[in-house]
């Protein structure tokens, strides 16, 4: 059975990536399981200068999922490199240093420092806000989407993969400004806007007011955006949100993902990446599949 998929002339060994902000930068998860049995990690967000992130509450529960306020907490890209690099480098994975920022100079200057590491790919975190330009996300909407990317792309040796959020007019027209401003590839979903609120204390439960939602609850939202971007651009796409078993993830391929990501799965069930892998193999068993890659974009409509 081939597992194998091609991203960008990179070989992953499968098609499951653990998602950024969820898996940190491996160290903690690697007493789980053998991180080489992934297809890849994202590690969590770097930027320029160390960010403390957003003041607690910053996680709660939801139906079906869970919101995040976390704020992009980490200690910068320089402490990255020299902290998170060593372990790192000795897995056999492939990597995706995911970069965050609030100008498109920061943007620059962390893709300009990752250049002569270990990293496979970058991925440009675009849901963050524009600080220049009124604090409206870069992933909004497509004109600052092709500005970022274009300058990014310019200083980046790996694959440039375009991350990115669903809290927009319309997905598929963001996809193609990635696509034409030089992205290599797209993954999304980042997470939904969403809030949610304590009545007995009549105050909002993150303290950050809203955040983030992710989990199963975004899973129908994330795979109408995978198939609607798979239909307008011609790159790779990475698939994400609410992905919990093998045949979730077998969804995201047959709307035309390459791979997935999985990510709250994490902070549920530490060790759920494996069963995801398992669930991929036990489907393809059932449906007498031999290789992956017939599953791509194999959705009958
Ligand atoms: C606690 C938490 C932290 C996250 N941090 C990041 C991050 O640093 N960079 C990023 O691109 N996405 C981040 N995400 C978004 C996830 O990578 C993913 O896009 C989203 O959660 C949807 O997938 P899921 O439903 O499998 O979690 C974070 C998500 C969570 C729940």
């Amino acid at each position: 059975m081939n597992l194998k998929v091609d991203i960008c002339g990179k070989t992953l060994k499968n098609p499951v990536i653990a998602a950024s902000g969820c898996f940190g930068f491996g160290r903690e998860m690697s007493i789980q399981y053998d991180l080489n049995t992934l297809g890849g990690i994202a590690l969590k967000a770097v930027t320029a200068q160390k960010r403390i992130g957003n003041p607690p509450p910053r996680i709660a529960e939801t139906p079906s999922g869970m919101l995040n306020a976390v704020g992009l907490q980490n200690s910068g890209v320089d402490q990255f490199i020299v902290k998170e690099m060593p372990f790192l480098d000795k897995l056999d994975t492939i990597l995706f240093a995911n970069v965050a920022g609030s100008t498109i100079e920061e943007y620059i200057e962390v893709t300009e420092k990752l250049q002569n590491i270990a990293v496979d790919f970058i991925e440009l975190n675009i849901s963050c806000p524009n600080v220049k330009e009124g604090g409206n996300a870069f992933g909004a909407e497509p004109d600052t989407i092709y500005k970022v990317v274009k300058q990014v792309k310019k200083v980046s040796k790996q694959p440039l993969i375009v991350k990115l959020s669903p809290n927009t007019v319309d997905i598929a027209a963001n996809a193609v400004a990635a696509q034409e401003a030089g992205a290599d590839g797209i993954s999304l979903i980042n997470t939904l806007i969403g809030m949610s609120v304590d009545v007995d204390r009549k105050r909002p439960i993150l303290a950050n007011i809203s955040g983030g939602l992710s989990g199963p609850a975004i899973k129908p939202v994330a795979l109408s955006m995978v198939y609607k971007v798979a239909q307008a651009v011609s790159i790779p796409i990475i698939g994400m949100g609410g992905i919990m078993t093998g045949r979730d993830a077998v969804e995201f391929l047959l709307c035309g993902a390459t791979a997935v990501m999985c990510g709250t799965l994490n902070l549920i069930e530490p060790d759920g990446i494996p069963n995801v892998i398992a669930g991929i193999e036990e489907y393809m068993t059932q449906h007498k599949i031999d290789d992956i890659n017939e599953l791509i974009g194999g959705l009958i409509v």
